[in-house]
């Protein structure tokens, strides 16, 4: 396969995916990995990635010059260009202005990197330095707006972008990296999901050993994915700790000791912990501190747990590759408009060792692996769940018989979702309870009980999002079912607000 010399980059982990999309294996080392480190991997071809800092500056990143001599092609992206251009007898200076953004591409020379791309084309440039003379034995291939964009050495098979291939913004990017691997590294597709089941799974045994690891296990794809397969790799190493927060889903906890616990046969520690958690929140109205003392309860609760089990080295995380560019992301501190939970604190002075599996992978990639792995589709393919639970679905204060209540109509929604053929076709639905009461009429009898609301969205990143158009008769029907049979609630309307200036949770 490629490996992939990181040297900071926020956009590396793109070019492993992009890869691995063709079929064909990648996988992403550190810049300073020795070079007999990377020759046991047998790469066809190596990548330098891009990197935040300057080749001229005094603690630059750097590799052994040695790496051009292998006779393994290598394609510097951005910051590997200049590092290529420096290391091999050109020279790279602070550029005047730099280029950030969309540049043009300008195609000078033909030649096999850039073949199939048209003359002119949009590419995406991030960086201030730029190659100023060529490295001993290159031809410049492209220029962009602004600077010297491709350059090659047809000989050696070694080339150099200063755009960034890998984002989705280079027109052609693809392509280019499709060059490389196949035209130029001679790379033959044979990577498939279950290749990455096998080689993660031979890794985690090296890495762990026969050590013991633990996991915050939620029942949400991401965390249930890692679980089992970290269990294929060393059984009952692992301990599962799985908080019952009394946040969850209708029958949530039993099912995930049923699917987990008994079909997978792994070790899981369920922990109940509603009376905590109820305590907590009693009285408390506002979103934000609700969120606050949920998370932290989560953690407290965790913590406790991890430590009653001796001898710990690892805390396993479900950790995706979404997860990893949120926190990596070099935009700053946007505002916070909902504080996220996800599952998992970590016990500080336990000294553990984080084991991500699957933090290279895309929420597709996951899912597959998932049903690879034998969980069923139906769990696989679950609308997300956010970690604080119902606890932010019953508006204002929270308490057990509000819990109660919605986890009974929630589960009337899903349910006639599944009958109806309509789950697949929208990306999140739920019921919100509202602290409203409001009069009715049941029989002869007068009522003043709750009022739900069903909320469904559709949307492709969850960034933005519109309501499901369901017809009359299908919100006729999960309304009469609500009404008819959840004691509580005498009153049900269908939320019709898209996200912005609406989001796609009440709380
Ligand atoms: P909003 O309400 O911000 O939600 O439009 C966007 C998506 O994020 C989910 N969400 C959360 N997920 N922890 C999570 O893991 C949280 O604290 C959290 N809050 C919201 C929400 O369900 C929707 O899918």
């Amino acid at each position: 396969g490629i490996i992939i010399l990181d040297f900071g980059s926020q956009y590396n982990q793109l070019i492993g995916r992009r890869i691995r999309e063709f079929g064909v294996y990648s996988e992403i080392l550190p810049y300073y990995t020795p070079i007999e480190d990377i020759l046991i991997h047998e790469p066809k071809g190596i990548i330098l990635s891009g990197g935040p800092s300057s080749v001229n500056a005094e603690d630059a990143h750097l590799i052994e010059r040695k790496i051009y001599e292998l006779g393994i092609p290598i394609l510097g992206i951005c910051y590997g260009m200049q590092l290529t251009s420096k290391l091999l007898g050109g020279e790279v200076t602070e550029g005047k202005k730099g280029e950030y953004g969309k540049s043009e591409f300008n195609i000078i020379k033909d030649n096999a990197i850039i073949k199939d791309l048209p003359k002119n084309s949009t590419v995406w440039m991030s960086h201030f330095d730029e190659v100023s003379t060529l490295p001993d034995g290159f031809e410049l291939i492209g220029k962009s707006t602004n600077s010297i964009a491709c350059i090659a050495n047809d000989e050696k098979k070694i080339y150099a972008v200063q755009f960034h291939p890998e984002v989705s913004h280079t027109e052609h990017g693809s392509s280019l990296i499709k060059n490389f691997v196949f035209d130029i590294c001679n790379c033959e597709k044979n990577w498939e999901l279950t290749d990455f089941i096998q080689t993660e799974i031979k890794r985690i045994q090296k890495v762990v050993g026969n050590k013991k690891v633990i996991l915050g296990l939620s029942g949400g794809v991401d965390s249930s994915v890692a679980a089992v397969l970290i269990n294929k790799a060393i059984g009952n190493q692992l301990t599962c700790i799985f908080v019952d927060t009394g946040l969850l889903r209708k029958d949530e906890g039993d099912k995930v000791m049923e699917i987990y616990g008994e079909h997978f046969n792994m070790n899981i520690k369920r922990v109940d912990a509603q009376e905590r958690f109820f305590f907590k929140l009693k009285d408390i109205e506002d979103p934000e501190r609700k969120r606050k003392i949920i998370g932290n309860e989560f953690v407290y609760v965790f913590d406790e747990e991890a430590r009653k089990i001796e001898n710990v080295d690892f805390l396993a995380q479900g950790t995706i590759y979404p997860d990893v560019i949120e926190s990596q992301s070099v935009k700053g501190p946007s505002a916070v408009i909902k504080s996220h939970h996800n599952v998992g604190g970590l016990p500080k002075e336990m000294n553990l060792q984080l084991l991500e599996p699957l933090r290279e992978l895309f929420k597709d990639e996951v899912r597959k692996i998932g049903v690879e792995l034998g969980i069923p589709e139906k769990l696989v393919y679950r609308h997300p769940f956010p970690g604080p639970g119902l606890g932010i679905r019953v508006l204002g204060a929270v308490d057990e018989e509000k819990v109660s209540i919605l986890q009974e109509a929630d589960s009337i929604f899903i349910e006639e979702l599944y009958k109806n053929n309509l789950y697949d076709k929208v990306s999140q639905a739920f019921v919100v309870l509202l602290p409203v009461k409001s009069v009715g009429v049941m029989g002869d009898e007068r009522t003043y009980e709750y009022t739900a609301v069903i909320r469904s969205a559709n949307t492709i990143d969850f960034m933005t999002a519109t309501w499901s158009k369901f017809s009359y008769e299908f919100l006729e029907l999960v309304s009469n079912r609500i009404i008819n049979e959840v004691k509580g609630i005498n009153r049900v309307a269908y939320d019709i607000s898209s996200k912005p200036p609406a989001t796609i949770e009440w709380e």
